[in-house]
């Protein structure tokens, strides 16, 4: 499996607060069944100062640490960026980070407010060629009153990373019913930690995978862990790799075909997923052309 969002670097952000802890965080994500893993702090401006070049380095050392300690886990570095209105500018200056250099970014909104123009920084990330990856909308305190701007999100070619312990009820009632209710709907990428540590906030991808394979199926479980995070690290364009499978319609919430006002959408996507068509919705590319067409 591969962790896409994990605070593991020492002493930079409210992760890990001292290697030893890193190394402890290290060793659960092997026992886990992790082999690849993104450091990715916060950057946060005047809280989180952190920048493109320092995580890099941070990087470096603790996949240094880890090579002597004879832990084999493989590091890359990213960010959990967090949103601000020039968020291209920050990028192309290094000041935020992709995940493994790769047009693949963490991007994390505040979690009370929508921010004014959410969807034309969005906008402005796919058409300058980045795949923005929203972070645990599942968590997000205004997830229910504008599902539809996540919805938007998600068929503009956004990309959307649920947290392993939502699914497992870490974070309340609430965030697991949002990560269940996407995964069914077929709107989440990747799956991934965000650990912080190894007791409030551990490493639990397997657990993560696990659940995730009781609703959407033994293989689009292992295409949140392990296929489309691998297509991340290789920078593989979003149209190449498996677009996400709708649950079981005995699995999925009542309420995603009846109440939702996504009904017709997801009935579509699930016509074609009988149908065999993996891709129903094919990728950003197609989007973008057909709004300069
Ligand atoms: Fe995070």
């Amino acid at each position: 499996m591969i962790d896409l969002h994990c605070h593991i670097l020492p002493g930079i952000d409210d992760g890990a607060p001292n290697l030893s802890i890193a190394l402890d965080m290290a060793n659960a994500s092997v026992a886990d069944g992790v082999t690849d893993l993104a450091c990715t702090p916060h950057i946060l401006p005047g809280l989180y100062a952190n920048t493109g070049p320092q995580i890099r380095q941070a990087t470096q050392q603790l996949q240094d640490a880890l090579d002597q300690h004879g832990i084999p886990l493989r590091l890359v570095a990213g960010a959990d960026n967090h949103i601000t209105p020039d968020f291209v500018a920050g990028l192309r200056s290094g000041q935020l980070l992709c995940l493994a250099e790769s047009r693949y970014v963490l991007v994390e909104p505040p979690h009370h407010v929508v921010p004014p123009r959410l969807e034309e920084t969005f906008f402005g990330l796919l058409t300058a060629g980045y795949i923005p990856i929203l972070t645990h909308p599942e968590r997000l305190s205004w997830i229910k009153s504008h599902y539809e701007v996540v919805a938007r999100l998600g068929r503009m070619g956004v990309w959307m990373q649920i947290t392993a312990g939502s699914l497992a009820g870490a974070f309340g009632k609430s965030a697991k019913y949002w990560a269940e209710r996407m995964l069914d709907e077929g709107r989440v990428h990747i799956l991934a930690t965000d650990a912080h540590d190894t007791k409030r906030r551990p490493p639990n991808l397997r657990r993560g995978q696990d659940l995730a394979a009781v609703r959407v199926g033994e293989v689009e479980a292992e295409h949140l862990v392990t296929t489309r995070p691998r297509g991340v690290l290789a920078n593989v364009a979003p149209s190449n790799l498996p677009t996400p499978a709708l649950a079981s319609q005995d699995v999925a919430h009542a309420e995603t075909t009846s109440v939702s006002n996504h009904g017709h959408e997801i009935k579509d996507r699930h016509a074609a997923q009988r149908r065999g068509d993996s891709h129903p919705q094919r990728g950003t590319s197609r989007w973008l052309r057909r709004l300069f067409e």
